[in-house]
Formats: C-alpha cells, structure tokens, sequence
C-alpha cells in the first residue's frame, strides 16, 4: 500500500484548474444560438470560416494561409501524406516530441537526429547531416522545446535557416509553447525569418484545453491548399462545433486574459522545480528554461534513467521513459520532468523523491 500520494512528472498535459469552464459554457450556448447550423454541418477542410478569419487577424496573415486541424499533432499526419514518402529522411532535433516520432515511423520516414542544447540545435552537426541525408524536412520546436525545455537563440535560428535554404529543406516550426513565456525575451518565429519555406503550427491544446482538439498552421497559401485537400480526404471537414465555440470565446478577448492567468498559474510551478533541483540535486545537469512545460535533466554517468524509473516507483513517484524522444539512439540518461500539472508543493516532494532515487542508484 502506498504511503503517500503518487506524484507523476509523466505527461505533458495542462492544469485541470486552468480550464476556464464558465467561459466555455456560455460561448458554446452563444456559438450555438448565433451560429446555428452554420457551426453543426460540414464545410470547407480549412477550417470553420470565421474562426480562420479571426486566426489570420490575430496572426497578420491572410485567411489562406490558415488551415485549422483537429490538433496540432495530425497537422504532422498531413505534411507526411502530403510531401513524403515511405524511405525520405526527416531532421529533427535529439531529443524530441516522442509522438511525432512515431508519426514519421508510420509512414515509412527515418527520422535522423540533431542534437540539442539549451540554445538549440547544433548548427555545425545540422550543416553535416544536410549535406549527408538530404532530408525533405526539418522538425522543430524552437521555443521551450519538447521535451528538453530548451529555446533556439537568435543566431541559431538565423543560421538554420540558411541551412534550409541552402540544402532546400521544408521546416516544420511546431510551436505550441511559445506564448507561454514566463520571463525574457521572445526569439523571432522560424517563420518571420523564412516565411516562403516554413509551416508554423500552434496549438490550443496549451492555451485553452485538449479536448477542443484545435491546432493550426500558416503557411503559404498554395501549401495551405495541398494540406486541404489531405484533411478532405481525411475527415471531410474538422470538428465545427469546437471551432465555432473557440472562435465566440476568442471574438469575446478571452485569450489573451486566458494566457495572462496561465502565466501566473505556471510561473511559480517553473520557479519551484527549478528551487527544488537547486535544494535537492544541486549538482544536476538540467536546463532552465525561461518558459513552457518542461526542464529536463542529463544524470549522472553511469545512471540510467531506466533504473532510476524502476526504483522511483518504489517512491511512488511516476517518470517517463526517456529514450523514446531519441529518434536514433541515445537517451539512456535523459528525464524529462513536466511541471504544469502539479503544485509547487508536489513538485518539491518530487523533486526529493527523485533525489533521493538517484542517490540510492548511485549507491551513495
Ligand atoms: C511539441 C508538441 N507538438 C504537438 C503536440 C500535440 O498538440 P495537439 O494536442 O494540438 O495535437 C504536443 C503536445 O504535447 C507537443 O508537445
């Protein structure tokens, strides 16, 4: 029998408490009264027209460069389906999110790695592999990254998209946590730098809720348009009822008080997984990131993170597998800790749960 209660740096998922449920209510009885049919029958694979029209406003681009999905992640089925083929070699950073991995590998596409620091991916490794992979496309997550928490620096970024220029590579900016920056300064958007080459995704996932299953991408129009026809063929039209409900919200100025209280509701949860590491494990190789969802920690050599996970169950506290975020390899040692869901005070406990852990591994 457990002594004490589970904590669990597993999933990545928001704050149950951050979902804003009497908005939501009453902008889905307004969406339903106002839209009526409108939001409850099929049309266009882009996306429901006013929630695309509000989406291109806020993000100063036209509506046809806006395709809205069921998701941010099955925007990454459809660039598969709609530029590669089963053998193409896809980039991405190493380490990243495990579930596009598993969306490349579905299709037949072998991811290849870049390794990533807390500055972002290392561009001279990226210049060799370009040169000896000729990848189709390049998947990343500048801001606040999936799952190592690190951010791309300016001159990374200016200098992967030269790269992408040079060697002719599609760039997948996947950006669901760049708005949530608790401090410092935002970098410029892969697609600011090389809007003709790149398709940025964002996601309400993080911003709202899962479970209205709404992500988007902007691109160029003509892209936007292959994408269309992919989501046609897949579902005729996504899920108009959310979008209708998520457009009377943002048509209401819900979202940006929406991503202010996330900020204060997850700042501190930053702050105190990064007092805890500095209290509990204060010789630990981990980032420190200055937003988003997740830091994550390297431990120390001869520590796998496979053995650590066994022997924090005995604790009752839940780790993720870390190798799976390694698209070739590698990650014996990495952990990834998601600190959103918890409270400070959970967070703390894990934190000495997982030094101790470790300390029992280590033998010391
Ligand atoms: C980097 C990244 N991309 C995509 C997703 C999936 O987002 P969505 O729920 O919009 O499909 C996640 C969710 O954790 C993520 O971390």
């Amino acid at each position: 029998m457990p002594d004490r209660a589970p904590i669990n740096f597993t999933r990545g998922v928001p704050a149950d408490e951050s979902y804003p449920l009497g908005e939501l209510t009453e902008a889905a009885a307004a969406a339903l009264r106002e839209q009526g049919a409108a939001a409850l029958r099929y049309g266009p694979a882009t996306g429901f027209a006013p929630l695309r029209a509000w989406l291109a406003e806020w993000q100063g681009v036209a509506p046809e460069q806006v395709l809205i999905a069921n998701g941010s992640l099955q925007l990454i089925e459809f660039a598969c389906l709609a530029w590669l083929s089963p053998g193409d070699v896809v980039l991405t950073e190493r380490p990243t999110y495990d579930r596009t991995l598993t969306i490349l590998r579905r299709h037949g596409i072998r991811p290849v790695g870049v390794d990533v620091g807390p500055d972002g991916p290392d561009v001279d490794a990226l210049e060799d592999v370009l040169r000896r992979e000729r990848p189709k496309m390049f998947y990343v997550i500048p801001d606040f990254q999936n799952p190592s928490g690190a951010t791309c620096s300016r001159g990374k970024r200016e200098r992967l998209v030269e790269l992408a220029e040079a060697y002719d590579v599609l760039l997948l900016e996947d950006a669901p946590y760049r708005l949530l920056r608790y401090r410092g300064n935002d970098e410029p958007t892969l697609a600011s730098l090389a809007p003709q080459r790149t398709l940025h995704m964002t996601s309400f996932t993080k911003l709202l809720a899962p479970g209205v299953r709404m992500g988007f991408v902007v691109a160029p129009a003509d892209r936007i348009a292959t994408l269309a026809r992919v989501a046609e063929d897949t579902y005729i039209s996504p899920a108009y009822l959310a979008h209708a409900i998520v457009h009377e919200w943002c048509r209401r100025g819900l979202l940006s008080p929406q991503i202010e209280r996330l900020k204060a509701l997850y700042a501190p949860r930053l702050e105190a997984c990064l007092g805890a590491l500095d209290r509990h494990m204060p010789h630990a190789q981990a980032t420190r990131p200055e937003g988003g969802f997740f830091l994550s920690l390297t431990l120390p050599e001869g520590v796998s993170t496979a053995t650590v996970r066994a022997r924090a169950a005995e604790r009752d506290l839940n780790l993720a597998d870390g190798q799976a975020f390694f698209p070739d390899g590698g990650g014996e040692r990495f952990l990834r800790l998601p600190f959103c869901a918890l409270t400070p005070a959970e967070i703390d406990d894990g934190v000495a749960r997982l030094a101790a852990t470790v300390e029992a591994v280590r033998g010391v």
